[in-house]
């Protein structure tokens, strides 16, 4: 049997005239993460949104294809994507306040996602959800599970989200930014549960972060996005060890260690462009960069590899050595 996969395929988002993203290919196997990265506003909430077929109006689809398996997923009804959604891609929003509802307890929201997916009586998906709750390592779930969710900790209630996001039995998880919204130690037990459950149940996780540390410790892959594209792709430890795009070189400089003890640390200057109607003619970094040329404002770079599985959108990417 072939290996399952979850495949994006030049994936246009746009709202009504305005491209939001464009021509996002990747994808994701089981057991490997993905981290999708880049600053804030560049599209990797609305990538991962259309991959769960929830786009809310006025964003949709202009372009591209969702596969899993083969199967397009992309035009599905809305009870075809009921039917994938949740039991074949699990989701983990990235805001873990806005994910729970506050006036049903924990136990009987996991329970409810449990009997979402299957037939099981409420006896059955309570214990369910206990069981649940016991895989993601909260303590004592049987209290828990009649506690109601703003008596838990953020952790917890993460703990909480991520619980309901695998009960359906996902083969694939998309968790977007899973530990913003908490704080340093409760991040790293929060990666180390994703990890623990992606290697026992051989989950393919697309993991979405600005956090690079993150990505070092936790992916196989990452997609770098600027303003809507994927602008640097490839194997994560050949892109910290060479990273072929000045935008990546930036993100990393502004992270100590990543390029080297001696690296200097510095931000990137300027802001992501705003998404409009008239698309950049030339490479939409081209603003900040300082390698840029006057070629770089009048025709976009494709994205070019350059090592098996490693590519770049940069005219000049082959003359950065690490
Ligand atoms: N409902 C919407 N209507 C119009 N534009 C939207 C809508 N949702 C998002 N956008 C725009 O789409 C672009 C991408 O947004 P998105 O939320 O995907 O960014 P992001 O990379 O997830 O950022 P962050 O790191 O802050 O979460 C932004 O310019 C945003 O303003
Ligand atoms: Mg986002």
């Amino acid at each position: 049997m072939s290996e399952s996969r979850l495949s994006v395929e030049g994936l246009c988002i746009a709202a009504g005239r305005v491209p939001l993203v464009e021509g996002v290919s990747f994808s994701l196997r089981p057991g490997h993460t993905l981290a999708l990265v880049g600053e804030s506003g560049c599209g990797k909430s609305v990538t991962s949104h259309a991959v769960m077929g929830l786009l809310p109006p006025p964003l949709s689809v202009a372009a591209g294809s969702v596969k899993l398996d083969g199967m397009e997923l992309l035009g599905l009804s809305p009870d075809g994507w009921r039917a994938q959604r949740g039991r074949r891609i699990g989701m983990v929003f990235q805001e873990p306040m806005t994910a729970l509802n506050p006036a049903h307890t924990v136990g009987d929201q996991v329970a409810e996602a449990v009997r979402a997916h299957g037939g099981a009586s409420r006896a059955e998906a309570r214990d369910r959800a206990i069981a649940l709750l016991a895989e993601v390592r909260i303590p004592d779930p049987a209290r828990v599970a009649k506690e109601f969710p703003h008596r838990l900790s953020g952790g917890m209630r993460q703990r909480v989200v991520i619980a309901t996001a695998i009960a359906g039995g996902p083969a694939f998880l998309i968790a977007d930014e899973p530990t913003t919204a908490l704080d340093v130690t409760v991040q790293a037990q929060v990666l180390a549960l994703l990890g623990r459950l992606q290697a026992e149940k051989g989950l393919g996780l697309l993991l979405i972060t600005h956090n690079l540390g993150v990505v070092a410790q936790s992916a196989q892959e990452m997609a770098v996005m600027y303003a809507g594209r994927i602008v640097e792709q490839g194997p994560v430890r050949g892109i910290f060890r060479a990273p072929r795009h000045p935008y990546t070189r930036g993100l990393m400089r502004a992270v100590p260690g990543a390029l080297g003890r001696k690296a200097p640390l510095e931000g990137i200057g300027g802001m992501v462009p705003s998404p409009g109607p008239q698309r950049w003619a030339g490479c939409a970094f081209a603003p900040r960069c300082g390698m840029a040329l006057p070629d770089c404002t009048t025709a976009a770079p494709p994205l070019r590899e350059h090592s098996p599985g490693h590519a770049a959108a940069c005219f000049r990417s082959h003359e950065m050595a690490a």
